[in-house]
């Protein structure tokens, strides 16, 4: 199974639900459907109104992050993911660079893993190491912390799915180059298989991914899908992803 996961950020209103109504519509009538899941993560704000509407329909409903808490707290503004269950949500983003960047700690996001999952909830839990990071060719010891501070043993895989988006390409245009990005999603497997002691989960790419360089991944097989910021905001950029990853 593919993944294809548009996280929206901090865009959408009501009537934003357009193009995700065109990306249905392109979905169901793909030969290719079987093969891959869309989950869109809109705003708290529209994960309600969406989720209902699209419920029988191929698009899946999920949150852009939750709270460290399980259902009910005093934090002012907080969401747990009780909440976020229970009002049509199947997915959760956690630990993405922009919220690390505000304060995630792996603390917290280690309890985010655990309150999501008990509210069943899958989670796509994001790791990635900055361009300083990059240079000083730290890449896999950062993600190997990132994954080993997080998550555990007795984590569900089957509920869990990783992202790696390398920050420096967040939103920048640039990308890895094709060997350093197997080479990666290599990597990241092989310490989910310890972590996990069984056989790693999905692991997708997120970075700049575009119905061009799309076909550069594609060639990676060892990454299951992709989180697609910018692109997802538009239906056409969004459905072109997904058609030439297929051609
Ligand atoms: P872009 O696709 O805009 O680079 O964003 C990636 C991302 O952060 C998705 O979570």
């Amino acid at each position: 199974m593919r993944y294809f996961i548009g996280n929206w950020k901090m865009f959408g209103v009501p009537k934003s639900r357009n193009i995700l109504n065109k990306i249905n519509k392109f979905n169901t009538k793909d030969k290719n459907r079987n093969k891959y899941k869309v989950i869109i993560t809109p705003p708290y704000t529209l994960i309600e109104s969406y989720a209902k509407y699209f419920k029988n329909k191929k698009i899946v409903v999920g949150s852009q992050n939750c709270y460290q808490k399980d259902q009910f707290s005093s934090n002012t503004a907080a969401i747990s993911p009780y909440m976020i269950r229970s009002i049509g949500a199947k997915y959760t983003l956690v630990g993405h660079s922009d919220n690390r960047a505000e304060g995630d700690t792996d603390l917290m996001l280690k309890d985010k893993v655990k309150y999501a999952l008990k509210n069943k909830l899958k989670v796509v839990f994001c790791i990635g190491e900055n361009k300083l990071e990059k240079k000083n060719k730290k890449t896999l010891s950062v993600l190997k912390k990132q994954m080993t501070k997080v998550l555990e043993k007795n984590f569900n895989k089957n509920n869990i799915i990783v992202a790696y988006e390398p920050i420096w390409s967040i939103g920048t245009g640039k990308i890895p180059t094709g060997s350093d990005l197997k080479k990666t999603t290599v990597y990241i497997k092989k310490v989910l298989k310890d972590i996990f002691n069984k056989k790693s989960p999905a692991v997708l790419y997120g970075g700049s991914v575009d119905g061009n360089n799309v076909e550069i991944f594609r060639e990676i097989e060892e990454i299951d899908g992709f989180l697609i910021g910018g692109a997802s905001k538009s239906s056409k950029k969004f459905i072109d992803i997904i058609k030439n990853y297929y051609r």
